[in-house]
């Protein structure tokens, strides 16, 4: 077919439309359309390319869906070399003195004269590259390589979709736009997940999948990893009117549709950097990405330019690391751990490493299944990860430092604690004891979450003390606890008369409890704090819990087949009912209407979703609070959800609520909702 003038036309409409679409959806991360009339438009567009192939463009949306494979990658020479930036050891104030102290001397500015202007950004934890824009199209895209000389992986970039393949406003004859790419936690997640579930390897963390899905020679294999987009700078341009600073480079670059991220600051002198330093280092893990560092950077572009650089490091800028969150250390031996339900869990044990702000001495290996998936041997040099509050974890072994003398884990037969038998769940790889409560190891896990905070609340009761009561054989059941006094206990090693006597007032205040946390207490499998709460709520009553069938359960909400078995087995065994009879002999006593403690009914039959990071709420507190007015939380959006509660950097479910008509709050929104003035 040939290219008449309206099809040239009704082609660059449809280009320029669905770009649009694009950047809304991806980078502004508020959709303009539903995907059914995006996918319409896209299909349109891919025909007409099809019929006559002189339409199509380099920038044409079609094309990031992936070509054909490569052979290799070419290598592309950067005009203008990739560098890096020098770390700062030093990350505290001294530090950050020390660079203004530099970058004034060499400045030639003198004492007390105006301070120096600094940007602030995050130094992401990605892979470097380098996008080349041609009178605004995206013709190429480059790795960094060794600074001077990168790969060519256009034919991947173009599949990222934050990546603009035409720049918007007017852009200049040719701008290199320099940035990193990098993989969402959540992405990375949700891959990985994949991976395991098409028994396809797993990645190690979002970096090294985002490296390797930028290199990969078969574009439609990189188009199917979620990559993301920040720029922070850029290399050689034509006909660029170069903004004055770095922060309206950002700016600028932001306008022409390219993603910046939005955690930055200006700072007069170097005092604000070390505020933001401190304010990021706090903010990290509930970032949906991974930085290494914030990176402070000269801001005046003229005076960057007079700085210029020593050996291959700009004298601008420099990087303050925050603790590495990846570690190599050895395993030294498994040892298996005997939970409150009977699992038994391989444990690590780590010559220690400090990795993630902590020394780690262990880490969970949770089954024998992930062990073998793993791959880990005993006796192996593996990779430790430990990023923000989430527990250490073995990530993989490192394979070319073994020596031919580490051996595979097997798990033990019979339970290490009590010598019962094993058994293997049938529907998962889980492996138990068969003692119950005969096993001293899951008599003290359950001791332990019957008086935990969120349970019964006994204060000044933890894990040593309830070892040693077990021990001593002084308790038993939860019940035991109500008739302990304070001169058996002041006999305890490590334990005054002031603290036991603080103890039996705390054992005797936990008498006074909500049916909710009495449920949770108990210990049920598969039952925790939020079915507890469900369960208390929807029955009312213990009595009506204990004689509810499955099919009774399954009214609750979020009550399935497993959980409400794992109910009805409990309540079955006599030993678990008479331990109730015995607490409840003891005098523990709780307000059989629910949980006495709802806030208000705001949110009663509401479901909500949370995503983002909020202004002032942790995740764990906007959960409580919407709890606490009778809504509940669920991780997913669907039809199903009534609101998200939205903050900075939400991704994906901001669009799908988009998408599905759900209604978005904010921090302030959610506010004016349970205090009714909205
Ligand atoms: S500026 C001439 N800004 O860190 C200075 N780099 O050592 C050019 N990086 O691999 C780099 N976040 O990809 C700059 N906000 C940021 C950055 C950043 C991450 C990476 C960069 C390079 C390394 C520099």
């Amino acid at each position: 077919m040939n290219a008449t003038p309206e099809l040239v036309a009704r082609a660059q409409t449809l280009r320029r439309v669905l770009e649009r679409h694009n950047h809304a959806y991806y980078v502004l991360d508020t959709p303009t359309v539903p995907d059914a009339e995006y996918d319409r438009l896209f299909r349109e567009l891919q025909q007409l390319e099809a019929d006559c192939p002189e339409l199509v463009t380099a920038d044409s949306p079609t094309r990031r869906v992936g070509g054909a494979a490569l052979p290799q990658l070419a290598s592309v020479r950067h005009s203008v070399p990739m560098l890096s930036i020098r770390t700062e050891t030093d990350t505290s104030a001294k530090g950050v003195h020390d660079f203004d102290a530099r970058v004034r001397k060499a400045l030639d500015l003198e004492e007390g004269s105006a301070p120096v202007q600094y940007l602030g950004e995050l130094k992401f934890d990605g892979l470097a590259i380098s996008l080349r824009y041609e009178n605004g199209v995206l013709v190429r895209a480059a790795t960094r390589g060794d600074g001077e000389t990168g790969e060519d992986v256009t034919h991947n970039v173009r599949t990222i979709r934050q990546v603009p393949l035409r720049l918007n406003g007017n852009p200049p004859a040719m701008l290199e736009i320099r940035g990193e790419i990098y993989m969402r936690r959540d992405d990375f997640a949700a891959l990985n997940e994949r991976q395991r579930a098409s028994g396809d390897k797993t990645f190690v963390n979002p970096r090294n999948a985002a490296a390797g899905a930028v290199r990969q020679l078969d574009p439609r294999l990189a188009a199917q990893r979620p990559l993301s987009f920040f720029a922070y700078g850029i290399g050689d341009h034509a006909g660029f009117g170069m903004p004055e600073s770095q922060a309206g480079l950002l700016d600028a670059l932001a306008a022409y549709g390219v993603p910046v991220c939005e955690h930055r600051v200006l700072s007069s002198g170097p005092d604000g950097l070390i505020d933001f330093h401190a304010r990021m280092a706090a903010m990290r893990d509930r970032l949906p990405y991974d930085i290494d560092g914030v990176v402070y950077k000269v801001n005046r572009i003229a005076l960057q330019q007079e700085l210029g650089f020593v050996t291959r490091e700009p004298r601008w800028a420099v990087a303050h690391k925050y603790p590495a969150e990846e570690e190599i250390t050895e395993l030294l031996a498994v040892e298996v751990q005997v939970g409150r339900t009977g699992a038994l869990t391989p444990v690590a044990r780590l010559k220690p490493v400090f990795v993630g702000g902590v020394t780690v001495t262990n880490a969970t290996l949770h089954n024998e299944d992930e062990i073998r998936r793993k791959g880990v041997l005993i006796g192996d040099q593996v990779i430790v990860r430990r990023a923000g509050d989430v527990i250490p974890e073995v990530v993989a072994p490192v394979v070319d430092r073994r020596n031919g003398s580490e051996r595979a884990f097997e798990m033990p037969m019979r339970c290490p604690v009590c010598g019962s038998h094993v058994a293997k769940d049938p529907d998962g790889p889980i492996v138990r004891c068969t003692g119950g409560l005969f096993c001293a190891a899951q008599r003290k896990q359950a001791l332990i979450h019957f008086a935990g905070r969120r349970a019964i609340d006994i204060e000044g009761l933890g894990d040593k003390l309830v070892e040693q009561l077990v021990d001593a054989a002084l308790i038993k059941t939860p019940a035991d606890l109500y008739r302990l006094d304070a001169a058996t206990l002041a006999g305890l090693e490590r334990m005054g008369d002031k603290s036991a006597a603080n103890l039996v007032a705390a054992i005797a205040a936990s008498r006074e409890t909500t049916l909710a946390r009495f449920i949770f207490a108990l210990g049920i499998r598969n039952v925790g704090e939020t079915t507890a709460r469900d369960l208390a709520r929807q029955l009312g009553s213990l009595e009506r819990l204990m004689e509810a069938d499955a099919d009774a359960l399954q009214t609750v909400p979020d009550v399935g087949p497993i959980v409400a078995r794992s109910i009805v087995d409990f309540f079955a065994e006599p030993h678990n009912r008479e331990v109730i009879a015995q607490l409840q002999a003891a005098g523990v006593r709780w307000s059989e209407s629910g949980p006495a403690q709802l806030s208000s009914e705001r949110l009663a039959g509401k479901t909500l979703v949370i995503t983002g990071t909020l202004p002032t709420l942790t995740r764990d507190a906007a959960k409580a609070l919407i709890e606490s007015h009778g809504g509940k939380v669920s991780g997913s959006v669907s039809r199903k959800t009534d609101y998200v509660l939205a903050g900075v950097d939400a991704g994906s479910k901001l669009a799908k609520a988009g998408e599905l008509g759900v209604t978005v709050l904010d921090e302030a929104g959610l506010r004016a909702l349970l205090e009714g003035t909205e």
